[in-house]
């Protein structure tokens, strides 16, 4: 028998997990799937308990579905606890989103400053939840999708005794990528990735077991594909440079290589009033609710404008892996202890582990690819002086954080932006 916590329970996405539970019932017990959420987000998280009992109701499976706003309460005999809380909500992430772009600074809520911004407001509440799960439930797995989840399951990792696991949806996305191009079906290919979260790339693809990126890189150069994700438009030339970059990179990875024309649609949003992504997102999560409200037992449709699709593929795949100790490859965040070679040891990175009820190691990665080793350990560096200046509430190590962000790195900019950025949040902020 399972016990699963939600932290953020109120998600619009949280239905699609229970989804991801109900199709991996004969492997994974779960009897108790409990919904947490806080205050602002009580009319919502109530919503989604209704949806998922309905749902529940007509599988006919015996799991309890509870929503509460007492999370230390709720922690108490669980065995896994997902978090995908939203510090601040949607609003908050729309200025993340903004205020960079009047400094021609890329506005997005994981990389850039918008990013930077969300793991200041964040990590201090995921280390105030890692003191309960000490406290409550020291032996359960935190299963961690709040973004930027690199950058906070670093921190929870280096900072507390809680057994933490990062997750993200894009490699699961990626790898589908390389079959539907392919066109051979997904279980015959293994993709191996390399470098952290919203940063990585695939190094090698194997198809029935023979190393096949080569051929791989040329179909990517000779065609063109939708966007993995459906947050981030795809850029024409992104797939031709694939080619000669010899990886095939991350979708996030075009803030970087295509700055100024990821820049400019962002901009070009804004004057359309089409608006940042947290805004389009306020419309679709308002119509899913209206929607999970009606007397539906089925997850609509709609809920595939958002870009986390697969999100529960991944988080109940993992979860059967170290509850069935099975010992399977998955693309996760952990510790990198040694795997990449020139990353620090205790830094996070985005790798395929092999994970056991022991949980995430990651399998050997040796040094970065040359190409990329230089953008992947600036971005390091960034992420840990965030992490730093999060833990300690240090304007100095933030502004130095934002110098060393790629997207940033000019201190002008950085000063105007961390100001506003901090006053704008600044009810998240109570040590900066
Ligand atoms: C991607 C990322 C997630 C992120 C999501 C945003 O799938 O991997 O980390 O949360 O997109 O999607 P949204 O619909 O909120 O813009
Ligand atoms: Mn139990
Ligand atoms: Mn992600």
């Amino acid at each position: 028998q399972m016990k699963i916590v939600v932290i953020g329970g109120g998600s619009s996405y949280t239905p699609e997990l229970l989804q991801g539970i109900i199709d991996n019932y004969s492997t994974l017990p779960v009897n108790q799937l409990v919904l947490v959420d806080i205050k602002e987000g009580e009319n919502k998280v109530k919503i989604n308990a209704r949806f998922l009992r309905r749902i529940i109701e007509k599988q006919g499976l015996p799991i309890e579905v509870e929503y509460t706003l007492n999370r230390r309460e709720a922690l108490k005999g669980a065995d896994f606890i997902v978090t995908q809380l939203r510090v601040g909500g949607l609003a908050a992430r729309a200025l993340d989103e903004k205020i960079p772009l009047k400094y021609d600074v890329i506005g997005q809520e994981t990389t850039g400053p918008g990013g930077f911004l969300k793991a200041l407001r964040t990590i201090p509440v995921i280390l105030d939840l890692c003191k309960d799960i000490e406290e409550v439930c020291p032996d359960a797995w935190l299963i961690n999708f709040t973004n930027p989840a690199g950058i906070i399951t670093e921190a929870v990792s280096n900072h507390t005794n809680v057994k933490v696991i990062g997750l993200c949806n894009v490699p699961i996305n990626m790898k589908y990528e390389v079959a539907e191009r392919l066109k051979v079906s997904p279980e015959r290919i293994n993709c191996t990735f390399v470098g952290l979260n919203h940063l990585s790339y695939i190094n090698h693809i194997y198809l029935d077991g023979k190393d096949i990126i080569d051929e791989v890189l040329q179909v990517y150069s000779r065609t063109q594909s939708e966007s993995v994700v459906k947050n981030i438009s795809k850029i024409d030339d992104m797939d031709k440079f694939t080619g000669i970059l010899g990886l095939i990179p991350s979708p996030y990875l075009q803030y970087f290589y295509f700055e100024n024309k990821m820049l400019n649609e962002e901009k070009e949003n804004m004057e359309k009033g089409i608006g940042t992504r947290a805004e389009q997102v306020m419309k679709v999560e308002k119509n899913l609710f209206e929607i999970y409200e009606s007397e539906i037992t089925e997850i609509p449709e709609e809920l595939s404008k958002r870009g986390g699709s697969r999100y529960s593929e991944v988080a109940i795949n993992l979860i059967n892996s170290i509850w069935n100790n099975t010992g399977d490859l998955h693309v996760v965040n952990v510790m990198n202890k040694g795997s990449i070679v020139d990353l620090p040891y205790d830094c996070v990175i985005e790798s395929n582990c092999i994970v056991n009820n022991q949980g995430a190691t990651p399998i050997s990665n040796g040094y970065l690819p040359e190409n990329i080793s230089g953008l992947v350990k600036q971005v390091k560096i960034y992420e840990q002086l965030t992490i730093e200046a999060a833990v300690k509430g240090d304007r100095n190590k933030a502004l130095l954080a934002l110098v060393n962000n790629p997207l940033v790195s000019n201190i002008d900019k950085a000063e105007s932006i961390l100001a506003e950025l901090l006053e704008a949040h600044k009810k998240y902020l109570p040590r900066f």
